[in-house]
């Protein structure tokens, strides 16, 4: 098991929007969309942009810069899913949100 995270309280991040958290020099995106919560890695592989600030639908989030879609659920990229950016289990303990990292 990983390090648990504490992100935050469940009403600091809307439905279809995400929060940066920096752990270990890195910024992992918790977005919060359909009930649930999900963390991957904020920079986006293709050239490193912010998908905390992309549009989120369909549990996928489309990077704001060149629209590549990202699954929340595991990370992977829509339209190559053997490419997968870093995705991290969270959990919720009352109204905390937690993040599991390696
Ligand atoms: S930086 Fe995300 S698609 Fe180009």
């Amino acid at each position: 098991m990983g390090q648990l995270i504490a992100v935050g309280k469940t009403n600091e991040i809307p439905d279809g929007e995400a929060k940066v958290i920096t752990v270990n020099r890195k910024d992992i995106a918790v977005f919060f969309t359909d009930g649930s919560y999900f963390a991957i890695d904020d920079a986006c592989p293709h050239a490193g942009a912010s998908l905390a600030g992309g549009f989120v639908e369909d549990g996928e989030v489309t990077c704001p810069v060149h629209a590549w879609r990202f699954k929340l659920a595991d990370g992977a990229w829509a339209d190559n899913p053997r490419v997968k950016t870093g995705c991290y289990k969270t959990s919720v303990v009352g109204d905390v949100v937690f993040v599991e990292v390696p």
